[in-house]
């Protein structure tokens, strides 16, 4: 695996980097006894509870509970992700990533000028006299100056159109595989155009590289959307559709308005709503998170109002929640999307029903809860009332304050019955070992390049990949357990199962295979092969979760270690005393 080489360097920085001396010039440090302390850069605080162990190579706060060790500091205190924050160390302690790593850094250059070759070949298209691409989008409504600021285009019905044109320019065929702007035929063996008859969205980073594209069927037909697979110089995940564009409309607004297409994207935009963006047709992940906290502190989730869309809202709440991000939810209210609203009503009544219908992440998510409910009936209106106290009581006592008068009073329930509910579930969440909510969520989400994981990290995932082949219904369990997948091969798998899962349907091999790039194909392919499952597929699923969960507490022993050798005696006692209890709690269950 190609990541070894990466994590060599990893190792190399950590040998040559000590903590102390890396934080000590960003956030002044005094001696404590065996550790160093400081006013914690990661919240507002007047007397020191933030921690440095040189011993560990560890830091954590006592009052906001970040905690990690040197890559982790330099990606927080940034706001990097962990290649970036590798990167920026490597310089730093003059560590040469002379590696896989570094090669593809600089090979990256001749995969963009394919990828501008090529769109500028789409652009060419569309802006032919009577072309179909520039019809279709004159019929959405969509202006030449649109088409032209977004480099919008059209690939033509031929089979090799492009494939011809950048040959004839010198790129050769592997490069337009690798960035999937072609195939080989498997009947044939010839080279064949992986786009054709669609209009085509350049998606262009913020340092103005096309790294893949969207194209659009003209009309109906399946797939509506095909986007370029994930490649050297793409991931989906990585990047927001549009933010090239409007990261500058999006500071200067003070918000990012999050939406779920391309057309939703150019459509706002042409109506004068330019501080949009949209997630590459996947759920927010953790890294377009921070993309977009490097821009703004507050986002405006503009969904679709289907089922889907309701989804994705929720999840996305959380992720961006997690990034610091201040969160409102909306739903169009005539229409399917904002495209279609916007189309309708145009700027100034779009930003009026924002204002009007968007609600606080913390009311949208309780307004889901009261739809699932009926509220009509007893048991409905309990239901939702234990639900609701659930999720107030993982709030800040400030906030869950603030909403427990709220919605007591918006769904009328005695607000003193709800206190009582939320801080009932808040002490005994305290009371049980609980992950804390930042640190031990991040990280796991998705592993970054260059993550070390054990053979056995594999084979789990492997397995799971091989059950949910096996019965499409385990998914959602999965899902809820991303840090499952460990390999890129994994993730892409599980992107590819994210787009096509249905609750009533298995996954079926020819869906996934559209989504998959050559290396995931071949990876789930071989899994196919390999793995075998016994009579029992839903025992074997359940000791998949349980030797995560094992996994995971092994990762939480050792991270309560790391805190108790920083921890004062003197002024945390009851924070001692708490985590020395979880350690035994999870001691205990791993035992087991
Ligand atoms: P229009 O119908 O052109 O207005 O598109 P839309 O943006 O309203 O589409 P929709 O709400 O159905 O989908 C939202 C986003 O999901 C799209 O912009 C795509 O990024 C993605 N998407 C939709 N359909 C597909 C598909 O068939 N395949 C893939 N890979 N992505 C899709
Ligand atoms: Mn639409």
């Amino acid at each position: 695996m190609e990541s070894n080489s990466y994590s060599a360097a990893v190792e190399e920085i950590k040998s040559r980097c000590n903590i102390v001396d890396l934080i000590s010039p960003l956030v002044p440090l005094k001696r404590a006894g065996s550790n160093y302390k400081g006013c914690c850069p990661f919240h507002k605080e007047k007397t020191p509870s933030f921690v440095v162990s040189e011993s560990r190579q560890t830091y954590h706060c006592f009052g906001c509970g970040e905690h990690g060790d040197a890559f982790k500091f330099i990606e927080k205190y940034y706001n990097k992700t962990f290649p970036e924050a590798v990167e920026q160390l490597a310089k730093q302690y003059g560590v040469e990533i002379d590696t896989v790593y570094a090669r593809q850094g600089k090979k990256k250059e001749p995969y963009y000028e394919a990828n501008r070759l090529a769109a500028r070949f789409f652009y060419s298209g569309i802006c032919a006299k009577g072309n179909r691409g520039f019809e279709y989008m004159r019929g959405r409504g969509i202006e030449p100056a649109t088409i032209k600021k977004f480099g919008i285009g059209y690939a033509d019905a031929g089979w090799d159109s492009l494939s011809g044109y950048l040959k004839k320019q010198g790129i050769d065929e592997g490069m337009l595989k690798e960035i999937s702007l072609a195939r080989t035929s498997q009947k044939s063996g010839k080279l064949y155009d992986f786009f054709r008859d669609r209009v085509i969205f350049p998606i262009i980073n913020t340092q103005g590289r096309v790294i893949g594209f969207g194209g659009r069927i003209l009309g109906d037909g399946e797939p509506k959307y095909l986007n370029s697979l994930e490649s050297l110089i793409f991931q989906k995940g990585q990047n927001l559709f549009g933010l090239n564009l409007t990261r500058s409309e999006i500071q200067k607004e003070g918000f990012a308005i999050m939406v779920e297409g391309y057309m939703d994207v150019v459509g706002l935009y042409q109506a004068g709503v330019k501080n949009v963006a949209a997630s590459l047709g996947t759920a927010l992940t953790e890294q377009q998170a921070r993309l977009l906290a490097r821009y703004t502190q507050k986002a405006v989730l503009c969904y679709d109002a289907d089922n889907a869309g309701r989804k994705a809202a929720l999840r996305g709440i959380d992720v961006l929640r997690n990034a610091g991000l201040e969160v409102r939810v909306m739903h169009v209210e005539d229409g399917k999307d904002p495209d279609e609203y916007e189309k309708k009503h145009g700027r100034a009544e779009f930003i009026e029903m924002m204002n009007r219908v968007s609600k606080s992440d913390i009311d949208y998510k309780v307004s889901v809860i009261a739809e699932g409910c009926d509220m009509q009936s007893t048991d409905g209106r309990l239901r939702f009332f234990r639900r609701a106290a659930e999720d107030l009581s993982k709030l800040s006592p400030v906030e869950s304050e603030l909403y427990i008068k709220k919605v007591a009073a918006d769904y009328g329930f005695s607000e003193g019955a709800l206190r009582n509910q939320v801080q009932g579930d808040a002490s005994a969440k305290a009371s049980q070992p609980q992950p804390r909510p930042r640190d031990s969520g991040e990280g796991e989400e998705e592993a970054p390049p260059g993550t070390v994981y054990s053979d056995a990290d594999v084979m789990l995932e492997k397995t799971v990949i091989r059950l949910l082949m096996l019965n499409g219904s385990y998914f959602p369990r999965a899902a809820a357990k991303r840090e499952l997948f460990v390999t890129g091969e994994g993730l892409e798998i599980f992107s590819a199962m994210d787009d096509v899962y249905r609750e009533d349907a298995d996954f079926e091999l020819t869906d996934l295979k559209d989504r998959l790039g050559e290396n995931a194909l071949n990876y789930l392919q071989q899994i196919l092969d390999e793995i075998r499952i016994g009579e029992d597929d839903k025992k074997a699923f359940d000791d998949c979760m349980e030797r995560l969960e094992q996994a995971k507490r092994a990762k939480r022993i050792t991270e309560i270690g790391d805190i108790l050798s920083m921890a004062d005696p003197d002024t945390d006692p009851v924070y001692i005393k708490q985590l020395t209890e979880e350690l035994v709690t999870l001691n205990q269950m791993n035992k087991r």
